[in-house]
């Protein structure tokens, strides 16, 4: 099993740019089973979770070319073969279970394996379920797969979600594109990667408006046309690496996604004392050896604090002079790279939902565990910070979000090396 090692302790400077967003991707994809046209996507990032995502499409009968070096994708799915999406690829990514909402939509019916839940948390499908039974689909678990029917073409109906879901909101977004009639989503999750989804949708002939907000109008069409699409930048990715100068020191410029996508991120980086500059379609984070002061972190639905970026800022808080405490409202159980970065020296103390971290003038490298994606790349950010060798095990959970993550650092003057 590849691990990552890190030399830290030295000053970056530099630029980065990012790859394609994940979670755009993972919902963009399943569209090929909304149009019997092909679909050809551009900046799609090379992770395992879209290799996943091909290997599910493809059992459904998806025909998918890739160019690896451009990074593009060409999805054509002329008729769909199965509508059984298997345990075996679901368990390994829950948002498998976008692929239920399409094929309900083009097929009226699908089998789709329950995904389980996953490191962070149960992570249950039950507003999905809730959602596709409001625009007539009939559903049952058995065997722990979700048996879905719709006796005729899906209808529209207003649905209000109880709380806040983005797979939710994706999924019902696109099984109400082919619905007869109009659907109008209440609550619904406002996410870039939710309007990057609406705007590809809308090229392909769909008709939806207000994504970006809580209320999102889908009017119902008889079929979609296909299309050329631009993955979104990753604003994950971009925070993430915001915070290697933030951690290491020295000057990095991060390119490739909207600022805007991350407001609220950088207002509380910059709360620290980090010098936050944005621009255009880049921020350059600057930290000479000033120190840093303590905040207070409560992750949200967008556009509030990313709950994606939330073990990446505890990296950060760790080296703060004071007390900082993060709160995680989004998954129950999230704080699983503390025990690691405590191995490095911090000093973190978890009651229920909330971290208190004390910071500490140094961590020291250490061997450490990645436990699921965002926790590892915590434990790489912490490595840079800190003088000695970091050795992170279980890099597999990395690749399922982070393309390169080793090079795109090294370029940045970041000593840090895979070792298979
Ligand atoms: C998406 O997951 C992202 N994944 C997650 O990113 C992200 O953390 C999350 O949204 C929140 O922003 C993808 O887009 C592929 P939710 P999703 O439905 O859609 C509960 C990463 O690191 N819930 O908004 O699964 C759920 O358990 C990943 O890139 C229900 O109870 O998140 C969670 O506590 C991790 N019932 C909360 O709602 C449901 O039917 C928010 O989940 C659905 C969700």
């Amino acid at each position: 099993m590849d691990k990552i090692c890190i030399n830290g302790g030295k000053e970056l400077q530099g630029q980065v740019t990012v790859s394609g967003a994940k979670n755009a991707c993972l919902a963009l994809m399943p569209l090929t089973i909304l149009a019997s046209e092909p679909i050809k996507m551009t900046n799609v990032p090379r992770l395992s979770d879209i290799n996943t995502m091909k290997q599910l499409l493809i059992s459904l009968g998806s025909i998918i070319r890739e160019d690896l070096f451009k990074g593009s994708l060409h999805l054509h799915t002329p008729k769909i073969s199965s509508h059984d999406a298997a345990y075996d690829i679901v368990r390994k990514m829950r948002a498998s279970i976008l692929v239920l909402g399409p094929l309900l939509a083009r097929e009226g019916r699908a089998r789709v394996s329950l995904p389980g839940g996953c490191a962070i948390g149960a992570r249950p499908v039950d507003l999905h379920l809730f959602g596709l039974e409001k625009l007539g689909a009939t559903l049952d678990l058995k065997d722990g797969y979700i048996r879905a029917r719709a006796s005729s073409r899906l209808r529209g109906n207003t649905i209000e979600f109880p709380f806040i879901s983005v797979g939710a909101t994706e999924n019902l977004i696109m099984a109400a594109t082919l619905a007869k009639g109009t659907t109008v989503l209440k609550n619904s999750a406002k996410e870039p990667e939710i309007i990057d989804l609406c705007n590809c949708i809308n090229s392909m002939g769909g008709k939806i408006e207000g994504m970006g907000s809580s209320e999102i109008v889908i009017e119902g069409v008889d079929n979609l046309k296909g299309t050329q699409h631009e993955v979104l930048g990753d604003r994950i990715e971009m925070g993430t690496f915001m915070l290697a100068p933030a951690m290491a020191g020295g000057q990095v410029i991060v390119k490739g996604c909207p600022p805007t996508y991350l407001t609220a991120f950088t207002r509380k980086l910059s709360e620290t004392g980090i010098s936050v500059e944005t621009g255009e379609n880049e921020i350059t984070v600057t930290r000479k050896n000033d120190t840093l002061k303590p905040i207070n972190v409560v992750t949200e639905p967008f556009p509030g604090f990313p709950t994606d970026l939330q073990a990446q800022m505890m990296a950060l808080t760790c080296l703060a002079k004071g007390k900082s405490t993060l709160e995680e409202k989004i998954f129950e159980n999230r704080f699983m790279h503390a025990p690691e970065l405590i191995r490095m020296g911090a000093r973190i103390e978890v009651q229920g939902g909330i971290a208190s971290v004390t910071g500490v003038d140094s961590m020291k490298g250490a061997p450490v565990m990645a436990t699921d994606l965002r926790a590892s790349v915590s434990l790489i950010l912490a490595g840079l910070a800190s003088k000695g060798e970091t050795v992170v095990s279980r890099v597999y959970h990395l690749d399922r979000g982070y393309e390169n993550i080793e090079r795109k650092l090294a370029t940045c003057g970041a000593q840090i090396e895979r070792v298979v």
